[in-house]
């Protein structure tokens, strides 16, 4: 029986040289041995409709077959205005939908972020807990992966170079995978 875990990575924005995204690629080399983080590109998931919902987006149809595949889900948001994008935000909306068909319901979860400016994200991370309860969200609560100053952090091919931060990185990753291990035991 295939033991592998998996994980759903989704960085809340679209951007080609997203430091999130960087991220979400920094974590799939982190990850423990048995543990596998695949990327779901927000890219084609359209505005939230619900006169759509009898009828969804192929894009949509796949992103809620990819969650509720995964065993957790791992999201890297930047922060707008102070909140989570609204690119994550639709997302998470069309996840949710129809009434009584979550597909995010029972997961275990982990956030982070990565901000060029001084704040990491810490304004949309509250945001995002604060939407988990209502989705039925599990989430990790440490450690807080807010990263400051991420123009520092990443080269200019993207790469996360600063030791640091993968320590940081490894450790949310390591809770992750225990926390769905607590709560779904194999
Ligand atoms: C930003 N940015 C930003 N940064 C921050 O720390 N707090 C904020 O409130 C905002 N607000 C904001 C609004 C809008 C509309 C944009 C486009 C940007 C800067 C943001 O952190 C930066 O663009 C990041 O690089 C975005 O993340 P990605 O695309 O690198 O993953």
């Amino acid at each position: 029986m295939d033991q592998t875990l998996t994980i759903l990575g989704i960085a809340g924005s679209l951007r080609n040289a997203s430091y999130n995204r960087a991220l979400l690629q920094a974590a799939q080399q982190l990850v423990p041995p048995d543990v596998r983080l695949d990327i779901f590109d927000l890219a084609g998931i359209p505005l939230f409709n619900q006169d759509h919902e009898p009828d969804p987006p192929g894009r949509v149809i796949e992103f809620r077959e990819s969650i509720r595949a995964a065993d957790a889900v791992l999201i890297s948001t930047p922060e707008y205005n102070h909140g989570m994008p609204g690119v994550l935000k639709n997302a998470i909306d069309w996840g949710s939908r129809p009434s009584g068909h979550n597909s995010w319901n029972g997961k275990p979860i982990a956030i982070m972020g990565a901000s060029p400016g001084t704040a990491g994200t810490i304004r949309a991370q509250i945001q995002l807990r604060e939407c988990f309860a209502t989705l039925n969200l599990h989430a990790v609560n440490r450690p807080f992966v807010t990263i400051s100053g991420a123009a520092q952090k990443f080269d200019a091919e993207g790469n996360l170079t600063d030791e640091p931060t993968k320590d940081l990185l490894k450790n949310l990753l390591d809770s992750l995978v225990a926390w769905t291990r607590r709560l779904a035991p194999r």
